[in-house]
């Protein structure tokens, strides 16, 4: 029998146990240097500007700090794509600010500079560019627009840490930016983030919020870190294959959607969850350090495994794997690609022992918790036909190569008139 290959992979340093090993042995799980020595080289691989690491569990604390730290009026409007976690604009709401949606290019799945100027009003104070899925947004026009109407722009670069627009890296554009480190992101330390500033004062401000969260305590620190590692055992093939995998095939066979219940329940956020809460820890910096190291060869990996599929996928009719502009790399923090009947294909896939599954971000004009009602997205809805085909790169070769060629054969199926009975 085929193992099953999960949706998922985690970026894990070959010596993580080591360095984990190493910190408690020095009494440095909770504080230590490697946090101001991780900030240090995080800064320099940006190439500029100001960084600080926030948060033991959540990078969206780095965007809520820098919102604050804007001081912008009560109510004020903050241009945010329609397609992104919902997180990002109920953060917007958290800092006292008011999202307004903009739809996206379905053909990048990132902000539209022509949505954006519509969205633009006397309010407007910021933008919010998500760089989705491992490609920039198209930057030049969002920044002539920003300078234009005077706004800020914050990128979003959970799902992007490394890649590039016309050779600079992404995160380096705006007047800040912000970087999740959660167990399946670019860089994993099993969680928390980082905040990036090109002005120092700005700098200061996120400082001080940073500063102000206590140090998380060693059991919570070590708890963290068992989850991490019980979900990379998890999604292991042999362990995923007879864990999760049954769940996820026998809902394919009931056409039931059981993704919802992976991700975190749609709620308003507002007061902070007690669990945001918490300083960066010194382990985590020091995995941080470790998996910065590694990044190139990490995200050269993942490209190969990319160019992969798109030679598997590329000449089908009706399929339309990821489209980079010239002017960008894409780091692939996902694989999407558009197919003829993307329901179909996830049941196919699945039945096949391969995880594709389905959009995973928002549509947020369709979140009721933000009660949208203005121009629809329709980028956004369509972007959610689209699929999500591994990629990682801890995907083995032979992975690799039988993910495309399943997914090739399910589309080609499809596309097969049915025989007469
Ligand atoms: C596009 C995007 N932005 C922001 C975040 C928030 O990151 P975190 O979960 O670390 O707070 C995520 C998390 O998945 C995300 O996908």
């Amino acid at each position: 029998m085929l193992a099953a290959i999960s949706r998922y992979g985690m970026r894990m340093v070959p010596d993580a146990a080591q360095i984990v090993r190493q910190c408690r042995e020095r009494g440095q799980l909770v504080q230590g240097p490697d946090v101001a020595a991780f900030e240090e080289e995080f800064a320099r691989f940006l190439g500029q500007g100001h960084v600080r690491a926030v948060s033991t569990e959540y990078g969206r604390m780095a965007l809520l700090y820098i919102l604050k730290s804007m001081q912008f009026p009560p109510g004020s409007e903050i241009i945010v794509p329609a397609l992104t976690f919902w997180v990002v604009p109920e953060i917007t709401r958290v800092a006292g600010l008011k999202p307004v949606f903009a739809d996206i290019d379905p053909t990048t799945f990132t902000l539209s500079p022509a949505a954006m100027e519509r969205a633009i009003t006397p309010n407007t104070r910021a933008v919010l560019p998500t760089h989705l899925y491992g490609l920039s947004c198209d930057l030049d026009p969002i920044m002539a627009l920003a300078r234009r109407h005077n706004l800020k722009v914050i990128e979003d670069c959970a799902h992007s840490l490394g890649a590039t627009y016309n050779g600079q890296m992404v995160g380096t554009f705006g007047d800040a930016s912000f970087f999740s480190f959660q167990a399946f992101k670019p860089l994993n330390t099993f969680g928390g983030g980082l905040a990036w500033m090109r002005d120092a004062e700005l700098a200061r401000r996120v400082g001080e919020y940073a500063d102000a969260e206590a140090p998380p305590s060693e059991e919570r620190v070590r708890k963290i870190l068992r989850g991490g590692w019980l979900q990379r055992t998890f999604i292991r093939p042999t362990v995923f294959t007879f864990s999760g995998f049954p769940i996820w095939w026998a809902c394919s066979l009931l056409n039931v959607k059981p993704d919802v219940y992976l991700w975190e329940k749609v709620r308003s956020l507002d007061p902070v969850p007690e669990q945001y809460r918490g300083k960066f820890s010194n382990v985590q910096a020091a995995l941080g350090r470790a998996g910065l190291a590694r990044l190139p060869e990490f995200i050269e990996r993942t490209r190969r495994h990319a160019r992969i599929l798109d030679s598997l996928l590329g000449d089908i009719p009706g399929v339309c794997p990821p489209r980079i502009p010239s002017d960008r790399t894409h780091v692939y923090y996902q694989y999407c690609a558009y197919v003829p009947d993307y329901r179909e294909l996830i049941r196919g896939c699945i039945r096949r022992g391969v995880d594709v599954a389905p959009m995973h971000v928002d549509v947020c004009t369709r979140v009721g918790l933000f009660g949208w009602n203005g121009p629809p997205a329709e980028g956004a809805d369509k972007a959610a036909t689209a699929v999500q085909i591994p990629v990682y790169e801890s995907l083995a070769d032979h992975e690799i190569e039988r993910i495309g060629r399943t997914v090739r054969e399910q589309v080609l199926k499809q596309a097969r008139p049915a025989t007469a009975v």
